[in-house]
């Protein structure tokens, strides 16, 4: 696939293939992924790899703990708050995968469950867990990891795989620790579900939107 077309086509899949991920397949897209940039080349990414019965286990364990109304406690707080117009766009695609899924507004039942496939990765294969050590400074070894987890989706892409990154994913990091061993000294960072793409489904199909380029640059030339 040509990178523009890759990057302009890629979207968040929020319903997947129960097909497993193939590892000589992963592989590949790690083995590419490695490449991509970081601070000063220290590439702090540590990825957990989940599937098969471990994933399972979490994936029950998670949705439960949302559906039991455990307050989230993941390693990044998530903003409570958006200003303007980053709230309306927001809203906005919360509209579309509800539209997309035909959960009428005051169908609270409908939008819990939602809620819950959510947290349970939406039905994906596979769950790559993007962690950095504690004990570097936050701000730029999240920044390194966005470039990867981004390489990996576009990769994944680029091989016919859908992917969906994941905040939901990574609510629960002391349930996470219980099921896989990720040391107490290493944040998670955000979840990436992996699988093949439900290409047929509304709700991996709804038109996205973006701000047009002029609204988020200034040019000094
Ligand atoms: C850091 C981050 C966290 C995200 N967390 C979630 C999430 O918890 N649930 C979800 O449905 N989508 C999540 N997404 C996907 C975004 O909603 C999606 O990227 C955005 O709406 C743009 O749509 P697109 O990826 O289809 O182009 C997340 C994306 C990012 C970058």
């Amino acid at each position: 696939m040509e990178i523009f077309q890759t990057v302009t086509t890629r979207r968040s899949i929020r319903r997947f293939k129960p097909d497993p991920v193939p590892e000589p397949l992963l592989r590949e897209i790690l083995e590419a992924a490695r490449w991509s940039p970081s601070w000063g080349n220290t590439q702090p990414w540590e990825i957990f790899i989940v599937a098969g019965e471990p994933l399972e286990r979490l994936r029950k364990a998670s949705r439960q703990r949302f559906l039991d109304g455990i307050i989230p406690e993941p390693d990044t707080p998530m903003p409570g708050v958006w200003p303007e117009p980053l709230k309306q766009r927001y809203q906005g695609v919360g509209k579309k995968v509800l539209t997309a899924l035909a959960i009428p507004r005051g169908d609270e039942e409908a939008r819990l469950r939602y809620r819950g496939d959510m947290f349970a990765f939406f039905g994906a294969p596979c769950l790559l867990l993007f962690c950095v050590d504690g004990s570097l400074a936050r701000e730029y070894a999240m920044l390194d990891t966005g470039a990867i987890v981004q390489t990996v989706c576009l990769l994944a892409h680029a091989r016919g795989l859908g992917s969906c990154i994941l905040a939901a994913s990574v609510s629960y990091p002391a349930l996470i620790r219980e099921i896989i061993p990720i040391p107490e000294t290493k944040a998670v960072i955000i979840g990436v579900a992996l699988g093949f793409p439900d290409k047929e489904t509304p709700v991996n199909q709804f038109a996205r939107e973006r701000a047009n380029p002029d609204e988020f640059t200034r040019w000094f030339q």
